[in-house]
């Protein structure tokens, strides 16, 4: 009987294989990512959109982020904030907002300006380290995420965000170990697909 991998041993091992990417395949898998995602149902829906800065060799949405412009969408990004209790914020971003790293040296929007919470964006696009298609997602592992979004566990009928998970196809394994906390994807958009999870139609 072989043993199930620990989030910690499959973080190691998938972080490693999306680090082997070259500049060359991350700059086509972003650029695939943009075409696969603009064509979806929930983006073309969605006013308010939340993206991240591509940390670590994750999948680029920078080309995305151009279109969530020039189509005239709002386009957020992630802010940390540590004081009362960890938790993430979205500030809105235009091409010209200036960016200052955090303690995780990611470049964010940390300036005055609309910042909202989760629930009030229309869609989140957010980055893994893996994925299963029963729309599991491991993280790099701070719970950041996980904790945003833990009002959705109560959800059942009005679902806001609709959260989908942006990867390199080669982030996908046959089954992710999960915990309580967390957060399941309603989609993950690849270089290579658009996998819509159980109840979705985001195609
Ligand atoms: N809703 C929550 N409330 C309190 N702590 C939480 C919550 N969700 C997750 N955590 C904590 O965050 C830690 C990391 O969780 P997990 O390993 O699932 O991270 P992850 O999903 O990989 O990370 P991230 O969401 O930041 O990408 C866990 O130890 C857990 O205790
Ligand atoms: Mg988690």
């Amino acid at each position: 009987m072989t043993a199930t991998p620990t989030k910690a041993e499959l973080r190691r091992q998938l972080r490693a294989r999306r680090g082997a990417l070259t500049r060359r395949q991350q700059a086509r898998a972003a650029a695939e990512l943009a075409h696969r995602l603009t064509a979806t149902r929930a983006f073309r829906a969605s006013r308010r959109i939340a993206c991240y800065l591509p940390n670590d060799g994750e999948i680029d949405p920078r080309p995305l982020i151009e279109r969530i412009w020039t189509l005239g969408k709002d386009c957020y990004l992630p802010v940390l904030s540590h004081t009362p209790h960890e938790h993430l914020w979205f500030a809105r971003v235009m091409p010209d907002t200036p960016l200052t790293l955090n303690t995780y040296g990611i470049p964010e929007p940390r300036i005055a300006g609309e910042w909202l919470r989760a629930r009030q964006l229309d869609l989140i696009l957010l980055p893994l380290v893996g994925f299963d298609l029963a729309g599991n997602r491991l993280g790099m592992g701070a719970g950041f995420y996980d904790r945003c979004l833990e009002y959705l566990r109560l959800r059942r009928v009005w679902k806001k965000p609709r959260v989908v998970g942006l990867a390199h196809d080669c982030q996908r394994v046959a089954q992710l170990p999960v915990n309580d906390w967390d957060i399941a994807l309603d989609a993950v958009v690849t270089d290579r697909a658009v996998y819509s999870m159980a109840g979705e139609a985001n195609k």
